[in-house]
């Protein structure tokens, strides 16, 4: 009986000692960054962090294959018809107030917890932090992250870098989740085309950019720090004779928002029907695009079932975008002085995800993933989710359990904290029951490993328990 006390007593002690060290997270997207633009032979850094990494060549964007809407989904694991960022910039239909970005764009359902809030609400010491992560500069759950600097591109990349990484080394607060974001290569993939000198000079400016960034962590001894590096969609070339005028065909019977290659159109009262006839019609006559009315939409796009979504929506074909492109193109020309031609190619993005040229990339380094270990078929972006969960030890739900094998089933590292405790108690024994502590205590982390390994879905093999 006194035994049984006795081991109950050093238990509690032991859980009190004794706590994981948190696993730590940084994970960095390079928007527009397309899958294969990691095959121009420009990028040897990122090349060489493949070989070190977990690679899927390419993932499954969601629908639109747009920045806000991806950007969001990564955080969230949830398609755009649950989180309702269903485009850059989108009307409230009840109110017809149109939300750009903004509070009310990104809390379009309050049971929606982005991976920062997520790891903050669970406190035990965890501060997320945010670099310009799409829609992380505000309160979810009234909840903020601890970290965040807001959207501005006038911030340098290496400053970024600097700023986002000296989160993980705050001795107060120690960030174990940063989120960092660069615009590049989209900017120039939009303005001068995915296949031009400009846009090659960002993919190498991205690799150069990686490299820095790996050396910033090693010299921080920030190594074994968990690195995903992605992006959120691919890019596709547009010339001016590809460009759908739908102007006239819409006329005074309704209003449209959004960008090329996705427009969302709103008809005026009682016109719905009319419009979408007239648009259905032209798409038959153009063949470049298609119409749908909202329950048409297709499932997989995992649209329509959102109160947000348009009554009529049109979506180009690859290669081709709507009259927006037209205003936009007009600034551009004056802004970088661009001669345009019919020839000229601009870069556009949002067609179906299932496009090869809209899927982007990832890579996962990191403790907690399998070395040098290529996907055989590509990962969804509402699957990061539950990844970056299951690295930070996180409950979220769900997790497909094909991403689970990704994770290297390594054990973080036990860390001793008030350990004046431990030697008191140990001091307070005679030496057999010393013995006996350090038996229950081997005892007491195989269960605890074990457990842990069983809520990963994991069984333990003999390769691993001769490692204890
Ligand atoms: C790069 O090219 C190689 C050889 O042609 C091919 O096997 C691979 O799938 C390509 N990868 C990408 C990302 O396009
Ligand atoms: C919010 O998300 C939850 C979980 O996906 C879903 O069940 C619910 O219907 C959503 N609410 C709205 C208003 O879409
Ligand atoms: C979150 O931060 C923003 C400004 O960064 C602030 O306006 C807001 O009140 C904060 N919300 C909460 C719940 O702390
Ligand atoms: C780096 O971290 C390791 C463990 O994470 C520690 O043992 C070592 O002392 C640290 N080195 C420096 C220079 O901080
Ligand atoms: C450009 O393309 C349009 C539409 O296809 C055509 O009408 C026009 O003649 C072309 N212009 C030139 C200069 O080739
Ligand atoms: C688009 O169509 C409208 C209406 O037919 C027309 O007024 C406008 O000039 C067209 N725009 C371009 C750039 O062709």
């Amino acid at each position: 009986m006194e035994l049984i006390i006795l081991c109950l007593w050093m238990l509690a002690i032991l859980d009190v000692s004794w706590t994981r060290a948190l696993d730590r997270l940084l994970v960095v997207s390079f928007d527009g960054f397309r899958y294969d633009y990691l095959n121009r032979s420009l990028t040897p850094n990122i090349q060489n962090l493949i070989r070190q990494s977990t690679y899927s060549e390419r993932i499954l964007s969601v629908f639109p294959s747009q920045t806000f809407p991806n950007h969001f989904s990564i955080a969230t694991g949830r398609y755009v018809e649950e989180h309702g960022v269903l485009a850059n910039e989108l009307m409230d239909l009840q109110t017809q107030e149109i939300y750009k970005f903004g509070y009310k764009l990104f809390h379009y359902n309050e049971t929606t917890v982005p991976i920062w809030t997520l790891n903050e609400l669970k406190k035990e010491g965890r501060h997320s932090g945010c670099m310009m992560w799409v829609g992380c500069s505000m309160a979810y759950q009234g909840t903020n992250g601890t970290y965040s600097v807001e959207f501005d591109l006038s911030i340098p990349w290496d400053d970024r870098i600097e700023k986002s990484v000296s989160w993980f080394t705050d001795p107060v607060k120690p960030a174990n989740l940063v989120m960092l974001y660069f615009e590049s290569p989209d900017q120039e993939g939009h303005i001068y085309g995915p296949d031009s000198p400009e846009t090659n000079a960002q993919i190498q400016r991205v690799d150069k950019t990686v490299q820095k960034l790996l050396q910033v962590l090693k010299a921080k001894n920030l190594s074994d720090v968990n690195l995903v590096v992605l992006s959120d969609h691919g890019m596709e070339s547009v010339t001016l004779p590809r460009i759908i005028n739908l102007t006239g065909v819409i006329g005074d019977d309704g209003k449209w928002l959004g960008t090329s290659p996705v427009l969302q159109i709103y008809p005026n009262k009682g016109k719905t029907d009319a419009l979408y006839e007239r648009l259905q019609e032209f798409s038959k006559r153009n063949g470049h695009f298609d119409v749908y009315k909202k329950q048409d939409i297709p499932e997989i796009y995992h649209y329509k079932n959102c109160d947000r979504a348009p009554p009529i929506l049109a979506v180009a074909k690859p290669k081709y975008g709507f009259h927006d492109l037209y205003s936009w193109i007009d600034e551009i020309k004056k802004k970088h002085k661009l001669t345009v031609t019919n020839q000229t190619e601009f870069g556009v993005h949002g067609y179906d995800p299932q496009t090869l040229s809209m899927q982007p990339f990832f890579i996962a380094k990191g403790p907690k993933f399998e070395k040098g270990l290529k996907l055989d078929k590509p990962l969804k972006v509402v699957d990061l989710y539950g990844i970056f969960a299951d690295v930070l030890g996180l409950k979220a739900s769900p997790v497909e359990p094909y991403n689970r094998k990704l994770l290297h089933p390594v054990r973080s590292p036990l860390v001793a904290q008030e350990s004046t405790h431990l030697t008191l108690a140990l001091v307070g024994y005679t030496l057999a029951s010393l013995i006996a502590l350090t038996a229950l205590f081997t005892l007491f982390i195989l269960f605890r490993r074990r457990q842990e390994m069983r809520n990963l879905g994991y069984t333990l093999v003999d390769k691993d328990e001769s490692g204890i």
